[in-house]
């Protein structure tokens, strides 16, 4: 048996689907277990660019179970458009490649009121959230008026539970968001027909991946945003509505800590974050317009620009410690070509103090002054590289510097979209 927990340890699209698919190819099993449809998991092979956004990024290998856990909301709309564009590219092959779980909650009409009605009122405040209902559906799940997988495939629970959910919601839509009410029987009837056609991957998950694992399967347990956007260890209220560090991989897929073997942290070589919160290292001159354009940085989700920094080891070590990385995936080392001096912080100033962790609070990470060291560049484009030797000096020097400040091993060395555009350090499985 072997698992690899693979986890963003920034603030999301970090390449995070791109290293999930280029190690699918030893894996048996790949498993979503936070999230929702918030995510946006780039995959490029042979020249086409697809973009996942529910369904996990081992699905282009026919052969391969993916899961969709416990953990995550899902909204069966979006995950049967995404299924059905899959399949139109040839892409989704065979019902068998897909299994949600009976437990993972559902995104209601009425989230993506709620989600979208309070980022309006909270204006300038905002979090800059995707919009998608990700936060008010894990709220529901959190006050047991959630409505799950299993009760699409089971009509008279359907009716009940949202009936039951309308009350309140209603409520709010009228009088909060000043829309109009929505109807019951509509909704059921709409999503009764998502459970029908979904009915063929739905299951008890956790004991499928158990009986895989037992097996001696390879599994992938691909994780969804980043460190800093856990509701816990994140930049706290800028973040997401789930548990996104390694140790939600056990709850989320439904498996005992003791089956996980490896934890990768893939950290692109620069920073990057959608959406509004604290960004100690941000560039917001034309470097940062550089890094947005030649790293093609806008959302894979919204589309929205992501705003663009240098790489911090400050956020980047407490990423370290929360999930125990075993290794690091280091993505986008090629965006860096041309620029030199390369700037990583590696601590933070606070009134003329030296703060080497994530303040919680997120005012004091606003006013923090990065503490940066200099790092020469090269110019010698790296989308070619095939082995670590391969790079050039100081672009290796780079790789070693992030090895020896955080004392996690570089497994893995992206220099370019593409999944042969990697260099593996050391196999996983
Ligand atoms: P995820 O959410 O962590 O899976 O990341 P996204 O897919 O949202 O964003 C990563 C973006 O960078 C995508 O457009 C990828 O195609 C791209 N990408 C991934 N790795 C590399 C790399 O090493 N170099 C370059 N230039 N692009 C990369
Ligand atoms: P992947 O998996 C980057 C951000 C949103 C917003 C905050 C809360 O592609 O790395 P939400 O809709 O989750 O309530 O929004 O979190 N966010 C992401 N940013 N990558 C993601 O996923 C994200 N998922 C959510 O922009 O700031
Ligand atoms: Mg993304």
């Amino acid at each position: 048996m072997s698992t690899l927990v693979i986890i963003g340890t920034q603030w999301g699209d970090e390449g995070k689907g791109k290293i999930v698919d280029l190690l699918t190819k030893r894996a048996h099993v790949v498993v979503r277990f936070q999230g929702g449809n918030n995510a946006g998991h780039t995959l490029k092979v042979g020249g086409e660019q697809i973009i996942v956004h529910l369904i996990p990024s081992g699905i282009l290998y026919p052969e391969t179970l993916n899961i969709i856990g416990n953990g995550l909301v899902v909204d069966p709309a979006v995950l049967l458009e995404e299924k059905e564009g899959l399949r139109k590219k040839g892409r989704f092959q065979k019902d068998e490649q897909l299994l949600i779980s009976d437990r993972a909650h559902v995104i209601m009409p009425y989230h993506k009121i709620v989600d979208q009605g309070r980022e309006k009122l909270l204006g300038k405040a905002k979090i800059g959230t995707t919009g998608r209902g990700i936060g008010p559906a894990y709220e529901d799940k959190a006050s047991r008026m959630g409505i799950r997988m299993i009760d699409l495939i089971r009509p008279k629970s359907l009716q009940q539970r949202v009936s039951r959910a309308l009350v309140e919601k209603n409520c709010i839509i009228e009088h909060c968001f000043k829309l109009p009410p929505l109807n019951a029987d509509r909704i059921v009837e709409e999503y009764a027909e998502y459970g029908r056609k979904l009915a063929v991957h739905i299951t008890d998950t956790s004991a499928v991946l158990q009986a895989r694992i037992e097996k001696g399967n390879h599994v992938l347990f691909e994780g969804a945003q980043g460190t800093l956007l856990d509701i816990d260890h994140g930049t706290y209220p800028f973040v997401t509505s789930s548990s996104v560090l390694a140790g939600n991989a056990c709850c989320g897929a439904g498996i005992s800590p003791n089956r996980v073997d490896k934890i990768w942290g893939v950290v692109k070589a620069y920073s990057t974050r959608v959406g509004e919160g604290g960004f100690p290292t941000e560039l917001t001159d034309e470097l940062g317009t550089r890094l947005r354009e030649v790293g093609a940085e806008y959302g894979a989700t919204t589309g929205r620009p992501r705003r663009c920094g240098w790489l911090d080891l400050v956020i980047l070590g407490h990423s370290v410690r929360l999930n125990g990385l075993t290794g690091l995936a280091v993505t986008k080392l090629d965006v860096l070509t041309g620029i030199s001096p390369i700037k990583i912080a590696t601590a933070y100033m606070s009134n003329g103090k030296v703060l080497e962790r994530v303040p919680s609070n997120v005012a004091d990470l606003e006013k923090v002054a990065p503490r940066y060291s200099e790092l020469p560049g090269w110019d010698e484009p790296l989308g070619e590289c095939r082995s670590f030797e391969d790079l050039p000096s100081n672009a290796k020097h780079y790789v070693n510097t992030i090895e020896n400040l955080t004392g996690v091993p570089v497994t893995l060395v992206s220099v370019g979209p593409a999944r042969e555009q990697s260099i593996i350090r050391k196999a996983p499985f």
